[in-house]
């Protein structure tokens, strides 16, 4: 199959096209544009001019055509999960599950189209101001640039196509490299849905060619990004004026007090760190744990662990299949190589068979090594004995990201402590990180991003806000 770009509602012909390989297999899935700068150049042109249609739609028929969208996605379920089992080697069971969460985000957006609004702004409160009548209105941010991530090809697309649509912006969508496939299945079905021509452009191709014109290019007025927090530091260092949203990396804590009921949380704990590989911005990667229950839990985790599914991500049984790429095997292997150099006990796991890297669990891990330091982004947790909740809050704070963390206690001034102590843009009391529902503001703080998404949060963030005053004379 060659997968072309999409460009003003055009299946558009390349000089380039890049063999796309099953990570977990190696067999070929398509051979796929690589955008090249005057393809980038064409699909902002085709978005820029789209503007005035999409401008033209009343939030009622821009709600249309996302609750459309929802309703086709749904009904092409099975093939969309297939398309990303295949290209980003997520279990079946779990891309079924980011299909589900995708028709919901498409939802939220179609519903926030339709409340969006300004408010009156009493201009008497300053002096000078008397006899003046204020109201602002939200306008359309105009282009927006869109830089997704492999992790959930759907669902973070739709966490950027979703919002921007809503607020009456154009698109131009650069995809993971590896995960092309469901954004060209999602312009597919937005046509199907009726969105206009050239509302929603899809340029597959290297971050550095295509990503880069993107960010560069001076009509495009918004750029949000999800993946690694050096690419995203790179690109607000090109955006110039732009505005942008930057969700980015962390290494994601939980802490667990002396009387949780450990045999409840044991298998939650399990899936926040190995689902999708560990391959989540919001993975479980550092669990504290009070001295007195440290071996109960440490114990159970790791029989529970033990008895994943490892194998095809087409097998409906599979819990944890292939890394992204070879790259990022070996990347863990020499980051586990380093953290047991340094003292630390490989308690599950460890090695790799072929493109899996197994289940890892480890203790005793130095907090300079990067597997607890650095956001790891694999099947890899460390988990590691405190002696108070306040020495567990230090430590999850003393990280350079900021994303999510959670504490599982039953002592409501532990719980409400942490909540006020821990420096991240979300805290889940009696949850690991991993807990996310597609309404809810997301993102981080330090170097886990700039900006909030979650569809009320992102439609907010590519909105400008406009001011109108009437003099009455
Ligand atoms: C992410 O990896 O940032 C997204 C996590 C999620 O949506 O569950």
């Amino acid at each position: 199959m060659k997968q072309h770009l999409y460009i003003n509602g055009r299946r558009v012909e390349t000089k380039e096209y890049r063999t796309l390989r099953s990570p977990y297999s190696g067999e070929v899935i398509a051979e796929v544009a690589e955008a090249s700068t005057a393809d980038v150049d064409a699909a902002v042109q085709a978005a820029l001019e789209a503007r005035p249609a999409m401008r033209a739609l009343p939030s009622h028929r821009r709600a249309a055509i996302l609750e459309k969208l929802a309703v086709l996605l749904e009904e092409r379920k099975d093939e969309a999960a297939r398309l990303i089992a295949l290209e980003a080697a997520k279990p079946i069971k779990t891309a079924l599950a980011e299909i589900d969460r995708t028709v919901q985000t498409y939802k939220f957006a179609a519903e926030e189209a339709k409340r969006i609004h300004g408010e009156t702004v009493p201009m008497d409160a300053a002096p000078g101001g008397e006899g003046r009548l204020a109201y602002t209105v939200k306008e359309p941010v105009g282009v927006v640039g869109a830089i997704t991530p492999f992790n959930f090809p759907m669902n973070l697309v739709a966490h950027k196509v979703g919002p921007a649509i809503a607020a009456g912006n154009t698109v131009v969508l650069k995809p993971a490299e590896q995960t092309p496939l469901s954004a060209y299945l999602l312009a597919e079905l937005l046509e199907e849905a009726g969105l206009p021509a050239g509302a929603l452009n899809v340029v597959s191709g290297d971050g550095r060619v295509a990503g880069d014109r993107l960010v560069t290019d001076p009509r495009v007025n918004f750029i949000t990004f999800t993946g690694s927090p050096a690419v995203g530091t790179e690109i607000r260092s090109k955006a110039g004026l732009k505005r942008v949203t930057l969700e980015l990396g962390s290494n994601s804590a939980v802490i667990i007090d002396s009387g949780t009921d450990i045999d409840a949380i044991v298998p939650r704990c399990v899936s926040g760190a190995f689902s999708n590989q560990g391959q989540v911005c919001i993975s479980l990667q550092r669990i504290y744990v009070l001295e007195d229950c440290y071996d109960e839990f440490t114990d159970k985790f790791i029989k529970a662990a033990q008895k994943l599914h490892i194998g095809d991500p087409l097998d409906p049984d599979t819990d944890v299949s292939a890394l992204i790429s070879a790259k990022d095997v070996q990347r863990v292997q020499e980051w586990i190589g380093e953290a047991a150099s340094m003292g630390a006990v490989v308690a599950l796991g460890g090695e790799a068979d072929g493109p899996v890297l197994k289940p890892t669990v480890l203790l005793q891990v130095d907090p300079q090594a990067s597997v607890s330091c650095r956001e790891v982004f694999a099947p890899l947790v460390v988990i590691e004995r405190v002696a108070s909740v306040d020495e567990a809050v230090g430590r999850v704070n003393a990280s350079i990201y900021g994303l999510q963390a959670g504490i599982y206690t039953r002592d409501i001034a532990n719980a409400l402590n942490a909540a006020d102590r821990l420096h991240v843009g979300g805290v889940m009391i009696n949850d690991i990180p991993t807990f996310r529902v597609d309404h809810m503001p997301y993102g981080g703080v330090k170097q886990s991003g700039i900006g909030r998404e979650g569809v009320k949060y992102a439609v907010e963030e590519m909105l400008e806000v406009k001011l109108i005053v009437i003099n009455r004379q």
